[in-house]
């Protein structure tokens, strides 16, 4: 229903309890231009935008949905869905997100930042693992080889920083 959500009730309600709080479904495009303006007047730390899904697997992140708030909300904007070390690059350097962030790629690369760094290749998960409740699927991946790589100092300080963001 147009103004509500599954989970908080009426949209206008919900904007002045929790203007923090807030998900897609079926919200239109002016509700979130609305909330956007709402979220400007808050001392909001940053904005967290998981786009649309890419077209296909392995696709393009929809960048211009993510644009669309970067020119509506004042504050760091982290965007979501489909990014890749690449594609995270583009978004930033066309500084329409402030940072990118993962889950797809964490789950079956422990080392992601290291691999971004050294520009190694990602392992891929496998999504019949996902939501099982069971840890297998989730903390089982290899760390990459890097210790063997001629880069190895620059692996050694991607290390450090992996290590830093999981504490
Ligand atoms: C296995 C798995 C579990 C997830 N669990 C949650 C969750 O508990 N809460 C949440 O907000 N998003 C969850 N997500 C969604 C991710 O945070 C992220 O928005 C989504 O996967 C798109 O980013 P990605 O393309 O980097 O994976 C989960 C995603 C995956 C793959």
């Amino acid at each position: 229903m147009r103004g509500h959500d599954h989970f908080h009730g009426p949209v206008h309600q919900r904007r002045c309890r929790e203007p923090q709080r807030f998900t897609a479904d079926d919200r239109t495009l002016a509700d979130y231009d609305a909330l956007m303006a709402e979220l400007n007047g808050h001392p909001v730390a940053y904005l967290h935008l998981r786009g649309p899904a890419p077209a296909s697997p392995g696709g393009t992140p929809d960048f211009d949905a993510i644009a669309r708030y970067r020119r509506r909300f004042d504050g760091p904007l982290i965007a979501n869905h489909g990014f890749d070390r690449e594609s995270g690059n583009a978004v930033i350097e066309a500084g329409t997100a402030d940072a990118v962030s993962s889950a797809t790629h964490f789950i079956a690369n422990p080392d992601l930042v290291s691999r971004f760094a050294l520009g190694r290749d990602l392992a891929t998960g496998d999504p019949a693992t996902y939501y099982t409740g069971a840890a297998g699927g989730y903390v089982d991946y290899p760390v990459s080889g890097w210790r063997d790589s001629a880069a190895q100092g620059v692996g050694e300080a991607a290390a450090a920083r992996d290590q830093s963001s999981c504490s």
